[in-house]
């Protein structure tokens, strides 16, 4: 029994010598120590021994046992030191190495458009509102002196939602929420999605962004409508350029005229960019319709006003030069950094 102990003790130590980390040191134990490790096998012969020999080989089983044990936790120690040391050094962070650039995103140019333009009507007393883009046909159609029978109320051309509600497919909605209910004087510009059945090209996408405008007071005239486009051309687009008004027709204004300024890139010789005219179209305008003044509750022997609609996106293209509306909603990075 003695001789086994020994010879078990001394492959124990032998063993733990051996292990590299802590996974094999743990396996050590179990084999020597654990329920059905040797040293526990050993035991098990204990009941073959004398009386006497009993108390002396059981010591000498507990020594055996408390060697192995010290000489476990010392290696263990040993080894998770050295692990240590090799973690600390692959982990080594070298502070004089350069740091990776932070890529910081910015303003698409969409929202560099809007801004300005903001900013420029802001400036000049308007408020900014905001009105819902899923709509009542009221709100798109109805109050604004469009007929039923009027093309742009084709399924064709409007996403409908039932009978009533659609995707307003233009920002003048928001011309009968701000003066519904007789609320004047009105000085207004609201920005925001439009909806329309259009297939996508360089100049056309189901959905993109307006800007309407709206003033109603008393005393508002036709040249205040000139002057204010006309300010707001010149601050956006240069104060070099000049503006055209052209009748047009739009059933919730009357008169109505769409707004041309002279080409900023050319200045009205006639290029590319201006398709040769000289001149490029950027709003629709108008006086209010009296009809839709009376709809609202408002008295149009008191009250006039004008109105207007910008392309959001005809703007961007036209001051940053892109010729294809597509690279807007992409968002391509190489494309969108340029700006
Ligand atoms: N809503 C018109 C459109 O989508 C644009 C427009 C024209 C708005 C004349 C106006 C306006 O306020 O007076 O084509």
């Amino acid at each position: 029994m003695k001789e086994k102990l020994q010879k078990l003790s001394e492959e124990a130590f032998e063993a733990i010598k051996k292990a590299t980390d802590t996974q094999m040191l743990n396996d050590v134990r179990v084999s020597f120590l654990g329920k059905k490790g040797s040293l526990t096998g050993l035991l098990k012969g204990m009941k073959d021994l004398t009386a006497e020999e009993r108390p002396k080989i059981g010591q000498l089983v507990n020594e055996t046992r408390e060697k192995i044990e010290d000489e476990m936790a010392e290696k263990k120690l040993k080894l998770e030191r050295s692990a240590r040391q090799k973690q600390l050094i692959s982990e080594v962070i070298d502070v004089t190495l350069p740091s990776p650039k932070i890529r910081a995103g910015h303003p698409h140019p969409n929202t560099v458009a809007l801004e300005e333009v903001e900013r420029i009507f802001v400036g000049m007393g308007y408020e900014v509102v905001e009105g819902p883009e899923v709509e009542f046909d009221y709100y798109n159609f109805e109050a604004l002196n469009i007929p039923a029978d009027h093309p742009a109320k084709d399924e064709q051309d409007t996403f409908y939602i039932n009978k009533d509600i659609l995707l307003r497919t233009q920002t003048s909605s928001v011309q009968i929420h701000m003066m519904e209910g007789g609320k004047v004087p009105v000085r207004m510009i609201a920005p925001g999605r439009v909806f329309r059945s259009d297939e996508v090209d360089a100049t056309h996408s189901p959905c993109f962004h307006q800007i309407e405008g709206l003033v109603v007071d008393e005393h508002v005239t036709m040249a205040d409508l000139k002057g204010t486009l006309e300010s707001f051309a010149k601050e956006m687009f240069g104060e070099d350029i000049k503006t055209k008004f052209r009748p047009h027709h739009f059933p919730f204004t009357e008169p109505s005229a769409e707004m041309d300024v002279s080409c900023f890139k050319c200045g009205g010789k006639g290029c590319r960019f201006c398709k040769q005219e000289g001149w490029i179209e950027i709003l629709g305008c108008g006086m209010v319709h009296p009809h839709v003044l009376e709809i609202c509750g408002i008295d149009p022997e008191k009250y006039t006003g004008f109105a207007f609609g910008v392309g959001l996106e005809r703007i961007a293209l036209l001051k940053y030069e892109i010729d294809d509306m597509r690279l807007l909603y992409e968002n391509d990075e190489r494309f969108l950094s340029q700006f």
